[in-house]
């Protein structure tokens, strides 16, 4: 006998019925993204292998241990993208958009990263990202944690935590990498075999170490404070202005390196207390050496990536209010003569009530076992369309949840009585 074909672990199938909360996240996020000037951009879901390992850092846990890396037939190397920065970077090089231009992109899909499955935590997960090109002030880095900010209120989310921190520029960091060097270096024998193996090759890195064995030693290492520029310094001062002035939250927390090696100056993230260890809802900062770093001219960049699984976690959690996306109207009928006649005026309906959902009835059935399913549905208003109504040119109109009575409405009024009962959405 065949065995089943069981899906692969850690990537999920999002049924139907989590359908509203995806479908408001979705929504709402590209309604705020607009708000600010975004606009989307679309980019295949693998590239050639190297362009990740460039961009995100070749000792950095996700191109080490988790990229989903081939060989195509063509013996290509290529993989599943871990993340969407690089893919945009790329596909704005290669297109010439970040020539003389600030454009501001945003993007949406799934990610792939072969991490140990967990709450929170997926093999295959989804992010919505925004990337602005081509401007160098921390104005835009307030800009868009204040976005952030407005998609969580405008999703009702409530509860989240800001962290900021600054990574200064390269030359910066590479004098806090010899700091840490030697400081991680002084003390070998504390180390775990991860941080010790990223000792010589990228000891920023151990400071993104989750081993709580490790966090003492972590904790008294030194920070960038010191090796930061003057320019860097001020970046940071404004950013932290900027957000006090719009009256946004934050806490620095001067341990927050990220995963992806291609930060410069602002690194930030939301974190959420009400998801477990997966607490991190919201990531990004400035990377402006990556554009250069991968072929094209100098142009600084910032970005973030929401987890979209982590916000619908919440969002649960929470009970914000959804969009609804059940029908609205559920069209009930029974006989040879209504039958010939249901698709057309459903069809009529569709026509009139823009954007209405509204079920018809298939597959047959009673009156009440059609009920059942009208009710099952989620519908707002039954329509019920018999021999009779069929040969009056009427149609039986009755709200499902209690209010009002059931009432006979001749056909060519029946649009506006529907779109009355309809509450929004
Ligand atoms: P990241 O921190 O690696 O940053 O991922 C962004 C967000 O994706 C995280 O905050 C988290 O919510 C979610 N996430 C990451 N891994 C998983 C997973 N295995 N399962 C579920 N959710 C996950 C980036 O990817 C950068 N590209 C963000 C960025 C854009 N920086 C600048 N521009």
């Amino acid at each position: 006998m065949a065995g089943r074909v069981q899906s692969i672990r850690g990537m999920n199938d999002i049924l139907p019925e989590q359908e509203p909360y995806w479908t408001t996240l979705e929504e709402t996020a590209a309604t705020v993204f607009g708000m600010y000037g975004y606009r989307r951009i679309r980019i295949p879901i693998m590239e050639r292998t190297p362009l990740f390992a460039r961009a995100v850092g070749e000792v950095t846990d996700i191109v080490e241990k988790e990229m989903y890396t081939f060989e195509d037939r063509g013996g290509d190397s290529l993989s599943l993208r871990p993340e969407g920065t690089a893919g945009v970077v790329r596909a704005g090089i290669e297109h010439g958009l970040l020539h003389n231009q600030s454009p501001r992109l945003w993007y949406a899909g799934p990610m792939f990263r072969y991490e140990r499955p967990q709450k929170g935590r997926y093999r295959q997960f989804h992010q919505l990202g925004i990337e602005v090109f081509g401007q160098t002030g921390p104005d835009v880095d307030i800009e868009q944690i204040a976005l952030a900010a407005r998609l969580f209120r405008a999703l009702g989310i409530g509860g989240l935590r800001l962290e900021i921190n600054t990574l200064g520029t390269p030359a910066e960091r590479a004098a806090w990498r010899d700091a840490l060097h030697a400081y991680f270096s002084a003390h070998q024998a504390e180390l775990d075999e991860d941080s010790r193996r990223r000792l010589e090759r990228n000891p920023l890195r151990i400071l993104d170490s989750k081993n709580p064995a490790m966090q003492e030693l972590i904790a008294a290492a030194p920070t960038l404070r010191n090796n930061l520029g003057v320019e860097s310094a001020a970046h940071f001062d404004q950013l932290c202005a900027g957000l006090k002035q719009l009256g946004i939250a934050y806490e620095i927390n001067t341990r927050l390196v990220r995963g992806l090696d291609y930060y410069t100056r602002t690194v930030f993230e939301w974190l959420t207390s009400d998801l477990g260890a997966q607490d991190a809802v919201c990531s990004g900062g400035r990377y402006d050496g990556l554009v250069e770093q991968l072929g094209g001219n100098p142009v600084p960049g910032t970005g973030f990536a929401l987890g979209v699984e982590r916000l619908i976690a919440l969002m649960q959690a929470q009970q914000v209010p959804l969009i609804n996306t059940a029908p609205q109207v559920f069209l009930v009928h029974a006989g040879e003569q209504a039958a010939a006649r249901v698709m057309a005026l459903a069809e009529a309906l569709r026509d009139a009530i823009p954007g209405l959902r509204l079920q018809v009835n298939a597959g047959g059935g009673s009156f009440k076992s059609q009920f059942k399913r009208a009710d099952r549905s989620g519908a707002q208003v039954a329509l019920v369309f018999g021999d009779a109504e069929a040969a009056g040119n009427s149609v039986q109109i009755k709200p499902m949840a209690g209010q009002g009575e059931q009432e006979e409405v001749p056909l060519e009024q029946a649009p506006q009585r529907i779109a009355a009962l309809l509450q929004p959405h």
